[in-house]
């Protein structure tokens, strides 16, 4: 079994592609996790290290469209599948039957999260050894600062079975990912023209004015250190 602490001091000062490289090399059975720019630079870098390249997406059903297009864009241009997983019918029927379309609003994203994300990623992580995001150490005050390039995940481990989260742009800058988005040439979001920089879902996410940081375009009406969906929850837990 590969030795997690071991292998994150190894690869901690290390490029994006050379952590991605490892990734590859130590678990065949391995997905991208794919919503953002940050994750099609890791497409860009994987697609170039791998023929077995896997990639799945989480459809909220709560997407904007330029979201879906993006998407597409993301699957054409480099011409391969991506897992799109879905909210199970049931469970969003039964919230929105009792609560209405936008409860979030009233009392805070977790349940939608939960069941449109969160559930479907959890089944997902139940067939796979390892995934890879693209979170970063900037990305969110407070709750991001400590991402390592690789660890275990405890928050979506099955019984018994040890599952490995893999950051490789943890430190790396937005300004970083966009200067490799732009020399690759790699297909982008539209709303970035319209100024939204992280991109969630339509009714959770917001353009962000200049000098704010990303974060404040999600979820605005919450506080900043509550800002994880229970994708990343290790995160929180991790700030105690
Ligand atoms: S979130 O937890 O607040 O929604 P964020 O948008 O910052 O996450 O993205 C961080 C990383 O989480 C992405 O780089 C991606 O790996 C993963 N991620 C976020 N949203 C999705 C999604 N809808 N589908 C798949 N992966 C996602
Ligand atoms: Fe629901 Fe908003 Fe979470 Fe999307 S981001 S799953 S709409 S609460």
């Amino acid at each position: 079994m590969t030795d997690i602490d071991a292998l994150r001091a190894e690869l901690e000062g290390q490029s994006p592609r050379a952590i991605l490289k490892a990734a590859l090399q130590h678990y065949d059975n391995l997905a991208i996790s794919f919503s953002g720019a940050e994750d099609v630079a890791l497409i860009e870098m994987a697609h170039k290290l791998t023929s077995n390249l896997r990639v799945f997406t989480l459809d909220t059903g709560r997407l904007h469209p330029e979201t879906y297009e993006f998407i597409d864009k993301v699957r054409e241009h480099y011409r391969i599948d991506i897992d799109i997983l879905f909210p199970d019918a049931a469970e969003v029927q039964a919230l929105v039957s009792k609560k209405g379309l936008f409860s979030f609003y009233q009392d805070g994203h977790s349940e939608c999260c939960g069941i449109r994300k969160v559930a479907p990623l959890k089944r997902k992580l139940s067939t796979l050894d390892a995934w890879v995001t693209g979170q970063r150490k900037d990305q969110s005050p407070g709750t991001r600062n400590d991402v390592p390039v690789v660890q275990v995940d405890t928050t979506f481990d099955g019984a018994g079975e040890r599952l490995i989260k893999f950051n490789p742009l943890a430190n790396w800058t937005s300004k970083e990912v966009w200067d490799y988005l732009r020399m690759a040439e790699a297909p982008y979001n539209r709303l970035h023209e319209q100024g939204f920089v992280s991109i969630g879902c339509q009714p959770c996410t917001r353009p962000v004015l200049p000098g704010q940081h990303e974060r404040e375009g999600r979820w605005w009406w919450e506080e900043a250190t509550h800002k994880e969906c229970g994708l990343h929850a290790g995160n929180l837990i991790a700030r105690g």
